[in-house]
């Protein structure tokens, strides 16, 4: 019986194969695209839909596959296969996980991570007409998937795999994706009717559509583009995969407002979020975990990583940036500088071959070229906290923990070894010291006698 519009959903992420075919020892679902795991693509559209409940089916190396499902969603529950027994098999895995759940289950595969949340909309909108809602698309190239028998008004009669195919069903070109949603018990009802007896001897997920004709139940077809179901089995995959997945990103944010000058050499990861007005130069690296507000201008040749610029900020070019480092709105970091866990204040000023590391800056604070905080005793991280207004001499060494009070002032080449207290000026290197007047010239001498008694030899 067709169901009222928008029941819960549960979503069932099939993730159990090896990937032989990747000739790795990482799970095939944890390979990355856009710097995230395959899998977490796919959860991720899976929370954009609104599910209730996901289930990631596991199987090789089902540790490694646990630990990446619960870093992206902690509530996400595991199911074992521990046997690939088939696609069906791989969702009666997920029984006991969902156990409770009310409402309809829908089925997506870990290694099709382009899969859009529009799609699961189009399924859920079909499932108002219709007991189950399977995906297909036009196929460029049949091959192995399996095919749509498509009877009247868009009536799913079954899916035939290609292996258990007639000529005649082989010529068909709508093919089947994966996904499919039904109601949760008729799904679970229906795949514990599914046999093995195919040229896999396999139990099929595919199976389910043609006893769900048998008992009269409507069974539709939605057609996605093919480049959703692109599938990932070997490296050459991935690697057309992540073109697909830059190019995407980058008319996304293009889209959305930014401005980017060479689009084809700036790289995204999935969870990059650029602002409006942001403007990005040539050859920009973003990894994952950035965020960067309106209005900012990320020089050439960056590399930011879990980094949150708020607004109006320049960085670069040739910047760094790392560990949850966060600019806030103004601030000015110029080229050659590397920036790890560190918080700057607004309007603060870093223009030069700087290491900032593990630092905490107020507002309008300085650094001048060449100034490194020196956090890392060979043991120990520690904090330098520099506060509103302090201006940093060049070529400053600030020996970690630090702290440098309001409205300082540290001369040239300093290496603070104490702390410097508010509006005071700390100057904190050796004197210079003259030799007299020909030292030089003697200096040049000896080099010379040196230089002589090394040709003789
Ligand atoms: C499946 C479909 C086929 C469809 C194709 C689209 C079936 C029987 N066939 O074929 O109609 O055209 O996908 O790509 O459903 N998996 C498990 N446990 C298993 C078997 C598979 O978790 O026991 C997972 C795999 O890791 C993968 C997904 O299910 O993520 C699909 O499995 P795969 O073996 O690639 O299915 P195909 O034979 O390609
Ligand atoms: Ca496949």
């Amino acid at each position: 019986m067709p169901s009222s519009p928008v029941r819960d959903a549960a979503v069932v992420i099939l993730a159990a194969g090896k990937g032989t075919r990747m000739r790795s020892d990482l799970p095939k679902v944890l390979h990355r695209v856009g710097n995230a795991p395959l899998l977490h693509h796919v959860m991720r559209t899976a929370q954009a839909f609104g599910a209730r409940r996901t289930v990631v089916v596991a199987g090789y190396g089902a540790d490694q596959v646990q630990a990446a499902a619960e870093a992206f969603d902690p509530a996400a529950k595991l199911a074992i296969q521990d046997q690939q027994l088939g696609t069906g098999h791989a969702v009666l895995s997920a029984r006991a996980a969902l156990q409770g759940f009310e409402g309809d289950l829908y089925v997506l595969y870990a290694d099709t991570p382009f899969v859009t949340v529009e799609t699961l909309f189009a399924m859920q909108a079909a499932r108002e007409r219709a007991d189950i809602a399977a995906v297909g698309f036009k196929a460029a190239d049949p091959g192995k998937y399996g095919r749509f028998i498509l009877g009247e008004e868009s009536v799913l009669e079954a899916i035939v795999e290609a292996k258990d195919a007639t000529p005649q069903q082989l010529a068909i070109d709508v093919c089947n994706s994966g996904l499919m949603a039904g109601d949760c018990q008729t799904m679970l009802g229906l795949l514990d009717r599914v046999g093995c007896e195919n040229a896999q001897g396999e139990y099929y997920l595919t199976d389910v559509i043609g006893l769900a004709r048998g008992d009269g139940l409507r069974t539709e077809a939605v057609l996605c583009a093919e480049a959703e179901t692109q599938g990932i089995n070997d490296r050459i995959q991935l690697a057309a995969a992540e073109a697909a997945f830059q190019s995407a990103a980058r008319t996304r944010a293009m889209a959305d407002g930014a401005t980017l000058l060479a689009p084809e050499t700036v790289y995204f990861s999935a969870d990059t979020a650029l602002g409006r007005d942001v403007v990005v130069e040539p050859n920009v690296v973003f990894g994952p975990g950035v965020r960067i507000g309106d209005g900012c201008v990320v020089k050439a040749f960056c590399h930011l990583e879990d980094t949150h610029l708020a607004a109006d900020v320049q960085i670069g070019p040739f910047a760094r940036a790392r560990g949850g480092t966060d600019l806030a709105t103004g601030v000015r970091i110029g080229n050659f500088v590397e920036l790890k866990k560190a918080r700057v204040g607004q309007g603060s000023k870093a223009g030069h071959l700087s290491y900032l590391g593990d630092a905490t800056l107020g507002a309008g604070v300085n650094i001048g070229a060449g100034t490194i905080t020196c956090n890392y005793d060979g043991i120990n991280k520690h904090q330098t906290v520099i506060d509103d207004g302090a201006f940093i001499g060049v070529q400053t060494a600030l020996v970690a923990p630090r702290h440098v009070g309001k409205g300082a002032y540290t001369a040239t080449g300093g290496v603070l070894t104490e702390d410097v207290p508010d509006d005071a000026l700390a100057i904190a290197r050796a004197r210079q010291v003259n030799k007299p007047q020909g030292s030089a010239s003697r200096l040049r001498q000896m080099i010379a006698a040196k230089a002589k008694t090394q040709t003789k030899t």
